[in-house]
């Protein structure tokens, strides 16, 4: 699995704890910024990761910024990108059994580091369920679709 990482310097601390714990799994990872705390645009660093997941160029994302929901706004304008944001471990396993997520949102200045953690290790491991649920995660295609034939 490769992952793609990113933040704002609102989730920069919480992001150094994400890519030591994917080290820790021996997961690969890109860290697609930002590379310190100086205050930046989370669509700068959130839209390069989410559109690198859309091009299949990595399995998942993980977007960090203080509260999570700036990066989730942005990864989620892209196509193909279905960005959960998630504060607990029960959202994380559902993002991934229901919805199929493929980016991971987080908030630094909502939940600590432990929490982080085991939201990430549940939501790497989960699988997706398929089935009834692969029928609605097609429907969102579908809206992408409409909207681009649209254009
Ligand atoms: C930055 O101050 C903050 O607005 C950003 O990290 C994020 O929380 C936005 O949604």
């Amino acid at each position: 699995m490769r992952v793609a990482v990113a933040s704002d310097h609102g989730g920069f601390h919480l992001k150094k704890v994400v890519l030591q714990y994917l080290e820790e799994l021996g997961i690969e990872y890109r860290d697609f910024g930002t590379y310190s705390e100086a205050s930046c645009d989370y669509p700068d660093v959130a839209r390069p990761a989410a559109e690198a997941v859309a091009r299949g160029e990595y399995d998942r994302g993980i977007i960090i910024c203080g509260t999570g929901i700036g990066v989730s706004i942005v990864a989620n304008k892209v196509p193909g990108v279905r960005a959960a944001l998630c504060h607990d471990t029960f959202s994380a396993r559902m993002s991934r059994e229901h919805n199929d997520a493929n980016v991971l949102t987080m908030g630094e200045r909502v939940i600590g580091p432990g929490l982080a953690r085991d939201i990430v290790a549940v939501w790497l491991r989960t699988e997706f369920q398929g089935g009834r649920h692969a029928r609605r995660v097609n429907k969102i295609s579908g809206i992408e679709n409409d909207l681009c034939r649209e254009e």
